[in-house]
């Protein structure tokens, strides 16, 4: 096996970068062979199409990116004919994370059994944690009740495995990580964007038009390494890492927190090519540090929690 190569439930990937749901549409119109990546994680699709919330939608800022993009997409019935259709010709071979949104179990329920079903996808991701919708989203991530039952009736009806994506904004992030284990995930992607405003001097208005939105990017990489190590404390589920990646020594340090494999959001807007880079700048630092492969330094750290307690 490669030494970049890292096994998940549903996912056998080459290497273990893939962009971040919402961060790289459907995989339109790429500006490199998105057979370099480990995986494509798609835009959280709803049952209905979505044209999100008023603009502006996103802010660029120095230290990182808010948004409040609102779920904006094309609707289960098109990216199930249209949109990953397109990206499965394209690219047999590349697995497809489909990441399922909704505004009631329901609306759930109905993406993520059509998405499994379409044979279209390896794995789901079970977003629970969008801080920019009114209903649903968030509101499923933040009551570990609420995310338990959820989570046990997306399985019920998926015939991949499930990722539950979780919420940032919460207190006790190993609370909802061992609900969802309960209720059967197959593996946890955290975290999503962090709540956030932004204030314009001049309009003392905010920057965004839905006042506030999801805040991301590099300053919240502390962020997501403390809530990734508390979690990979408490239960013993696969864990993707996303929040503030832009260079290799972040996906290893992602790797020494817990995880096995890594999703990069934010920094591609700065540098669209950033997945691939990282792929290929891992080997030297590897060799510098002495790692062999990811797999092993993942099997390490595990070893190593074992024996704190
Ligand atoms: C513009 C934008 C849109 C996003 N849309 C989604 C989305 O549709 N679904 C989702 O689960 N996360 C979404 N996210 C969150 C990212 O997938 C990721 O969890 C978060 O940005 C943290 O990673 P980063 O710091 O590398 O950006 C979005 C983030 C940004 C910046």
């Amino acid at each position: 096996m490669s030494r970049l190569a890292v096994n998940l439930p549903g996912l056998k990937l080459k290497n273990p970068v893939m962009p971040a749901s919402g961060t790289f549409g459907f995989g339109e119109n790429p500006k490199y062979d998105l057979n370099k990546l480990g995986a494509i994680v798609v835009k959280t699709t709803t049952k209905e199409a979505r044209v999100g919330n008023p603009n502006p939608k996103i802010a660029l800022m120095d230290n990182g990116v808010l948004n409040a993009v609102g779920l904006q997409n094309p609707g289960l019935e098109r990216v199930i004919a249209e949109k990953l259709p397109a990206l499965k010709k394209a690219y047999p071979t590349l697995p497809i994370i489909g990441s399922v949104g909704g505004a009631s179990e329901q609306d759930y329920l109905d993406v993520a059994q059509k998405l499994s079903a379409s044979g279209l996808v390896s794995a789901l991701e079970l977003n629970i944690s969008c801080p920019n919708v009114k209903e649903g989203g968030m509101a499923f991530g933040t009551v570990p009740e609420v995310a338990q039952q959820l989570t046990k009736a997306v399985k019920a009806v998926s015939s991949v495995p499930v990722y539950v994506k979780l919420s940032p904004n919460v207190t006790d992030i190993c609370a909802i990580a061992k609900a969802v284990e309960a209720g059967g995930a197959d593996g946890l992607t955290m975290i999503n964007t962090l709540m956030g405003m932004h204030l314009d001097l001049r309009t003392r208005k905010s920057v965004l038009g839905n006042l506030t939105g999801g805040f991301s990017g590099h300053g919240i990489l502390p962020i997501a390494i403390r809530m990734i190590y508390q979690v990979a404390h408490v239960t013993s589920l696969p864990i993707i890492g996303v929040g503030g990646i832009e260079k290799p020594q972040d996906v290893l340090e992602m790797f020494l927190a817990g995880a096995s494999a890594v999703q990069v959001g934010s920094a591609h807007f700065d540098n669209p090519v950033i997945c691939p880079q990282l792929v290929e700048q891992l080997p030297a630092l590897m060799d510098e540090l002495q790692i062999d492969s990811l797999e092993q330094l993942h099997q390490e750290v595990l070893e190593a929690f074992k024996n704190e307690n």
